[in-house]
Parts: structure tokens; C-alpha cells; sequence
């Protein structure tokens, strides 16, 4: 089959080691592998080029995407969709390897609905926030990228005995920023949705004053509710120095770490090995510690509890 692999939405450490691993496992199970440029942007503009063994040397360890990737809201219209089909056709390519988030997912969703055009989908968001896998290409990098800056934060905050508001990004999952808050001991982590939920950190952060804890992290889910604002507001009148950082878009660059690297590596090889023989659209996932291909349909929900479990630990560690 001629099978093309593209990397959609937001770039995620470990993408570049999941094309390495499909383009070479296709090889090895007697495909040609096309790659496509800048996510479903490249089955529009026809963006194609056959990709070899060499095409993918010296790429595992390195962050971003070699495919290049990009958001392209136009795709949500139909005859932009049919366009991407016609191309397709036009180019005989067969199936495609998609590696990408939700909106990636819900690209390949629609390609399927509409024309019978089969993917495989390969989870790679930092976010952790694709139902039916338990883990995602780029979640563990961003994790131990922002522990480290957090790390250095917390260095300074201590120094100068303040509090730090830092925030992460997860989208609209807490996944991130509570293995974060977990990871880096932060004191105050919240998914802040509410007026309520400021004024508890609020409390939090006094009644810690009280205890004489002399600085703190305030991890902050990225989120449309405008907290920093708002926290920095409530505390406005309180007699402590703090600051805010916000890590931003260095979250989802750098090397892949060897988790993201090796799940990346199982994810595209268990892809290319089943392209051929899938009669629907196909996610593969990993699912307590194994991994798996489910039909778009039949994929199993997400496990939540590590959340509660996660909120109780930062709970009762971080007095
Ligand atoms: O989906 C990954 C992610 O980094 C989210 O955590 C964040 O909300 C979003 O992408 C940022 O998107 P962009 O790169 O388009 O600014």
C-alpha cells in the first residue's frame, strides 16, 4: 500500500521519533511510505514526497516535527475536505498515518465518514487528553521540561522568600498540571474553573503564611478564565511579594525523553504493521502498559482516577 504520514495540531516532543518508526516499519512490512507536509495543509496543497529509510535517520532524538505541522481550521469545511480526498485519489496514496491530537483525530474522523478513507491515528499531544489511551506521545517530555524550569523557580523563590504564580499548559486537561504539581511539589495547584476556586487558593496561600511558609508555587491550568488575573487581584491586598511566570510554548519543544521516544518507536511500528488489514478508522493507544489498536468506535474511556489520586496526594504533601 501506499500509506501517507503526516503530524497535525500542536507539535509534541517524541513526533519525529513516531514517523522514524512508521516509515521504517511500513518498509519493513512492504509499504511505501509518502510523507505530507504541514498536517492536512499538505493534502490540500498536494505536499507530498516519497519517503525512504535515510528520510528518517538522526530524527529520534530530536523535538518539533521534520513533517512540519500546523493548525488549518479550513479543514473543518467540506469541500476543503473533499479537496484533501480528491488528492488522495489523484495520488493513489491508500491509507494514512495520522500523528496528532484531538484535532488531528477529528480530521481523520471526518475523512472516514465522508469518503470510507481509512487512518490510523497515533496519540501525540503533550496534553495527555485523547480518549482511549492512557498515555500520549509528548505528555512525559513537557512534564519533565516544566519540572525543571519549575525547579529553577523554586530556587529563586526561595532565595527571595516570595510566592510564584507559574502557569502550564494542558489545554482543557488537568492531566499535565497535576503531575506537575505532583512532580515539583507545588503548594497550591488548582484547576481554577471558578470565583470559588480562587478564593480557596486565596485561603490556601494565608493560611500557609500563617504556618510561616515563606514561599510557594501556584501552578495554574492555562485556561480562558483569565486566573492569573484574578488571583494577582484577590492577593493584591495581602502583605506578600510574588511574581508570574508563564512557561508557555517551551513546554512542547526539546528532546523527546526516552519514555516518549520508546512509546513513540511501539506506537508506529503496532500502526504500520496493521495498516493493511484495518476496515475502519483505528486509534492505537496504550492501555495499562500495553499497546493497542482499537476501531475508532470501540476505543475504551479514559482511566481518571490517577486524577483524584494525584489531587489527594498534592492535597495531604503539600502542608
Ligand atoms: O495541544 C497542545 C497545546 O500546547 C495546548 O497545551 C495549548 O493549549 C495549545 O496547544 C497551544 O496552541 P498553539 O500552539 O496553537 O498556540
Amino acid at each position: 500500500m501506499k500509506v501517507g504520514v503526516l503530524t497535525s495540531g500542536g507539535d509534541a516532543p517524541g513526533m519525529n521519533a513516531a514517523i522514524r518508526s512508521s516509515v521504517r516499519s511500513l518498509i519493513h512490512f512492504g509499504h511505501t511510505p509518502i510523507g505530507i507536509k504541514r498536517g492536512f495543509q499538505g493534502l490540500v496543497d498536494q505536499d507530498f514526497t516519497e519517503m525512504n529509510l535515510r528520510s528518517v535517520a538522526n530524527i529520534i532524538h530530536r523535538g518539533g516535527t521534520i513533517l512540519k505541522t500546523s493548525r488549518f481550521p479550513d479543514f473543518k469545511l467540506k469541500k476543503v475536505r473533499d479537496s484533501a480526498f480528491k488528492n488522495l485519489s489523484l495520488n493513489k496514496i491508500d491509507r494514512l498515518i495520522v500523528i496528532g491530537g484531538n484535532g488531528s483525530y477529528a480530521g481523520a474522523k471526518a475523512l472516514f465518514q465522508e469518503h470510507d478513507f481509512i487512518s490510523c491515528c497515533i496519540p501525540g499531544t503533550i496534553d495527555n487528553d485523547i480518549e482511549g489511551t492512557d498515555e500520549t506521545i509528548g505528555f512525559d517530555t513537557a512534564l519533565n521540561t516544566a519540572i525543571e524550569a519549575i525547579d529553577r523557580i523554586r530556587d529563586t523563590a526561595n532565595s527571595h522568600e516570595r510566592l510564584f504564580i507559574v502557569e502550564v499548559m494542558g489545554r482543557n486537561n488537568p492531566d499535565l498540571p497535576l503531575a506537575i504539581s505532583v512532580a515539583c511539589g507545588a503548594e497550591y495547584p488548582l484547576i481554577y474553573k471558578t470565583e470559588a476556586d480562587i478564593q480557596k487558593a486565596h485561603k490556601k496561600i494565608k493560611d500557609g503564611l500563617k504556618k510561616g511558609k515563606k514561599s510557594s508555587i501556584i501552578i495554574v491550568a492555562e485556561n480562558d478564565f483569565n486566573v492569573i488575573e484574578k488571583l494577582q487581584k484577590s492577593l493584591k491586598n495581602e502583605d506578600l511579594d510574588y511574581r508570574t511566570s508563564v512557561l508557555g510554548h517551551m513546554q512542547r519543544g526539546g528532546a523527546p525523553s526516552a519514555k516518549d521516544r520508546i512509546l513513540a518507536s511501539q506506537m508506529g511500528y503496532m500502526a504500520a504493521e496493521n495498516i493493511s488489514i484495518l476496515s475502519k478508522l483505528s486509534f492505537v493507544s496504550k492501555v495499562k502498559g500495553e499497546i493497542k489498536i482499537f476501531e475508532y468506535d470501540k476505543t475504551p474511556k479514559k482511566d481518571i482516577l490517577i486524577n483524584k489520586e494525584f489531587s489527594k496526594l498534592i492535597e495531604v504533601l503539600s502542608k
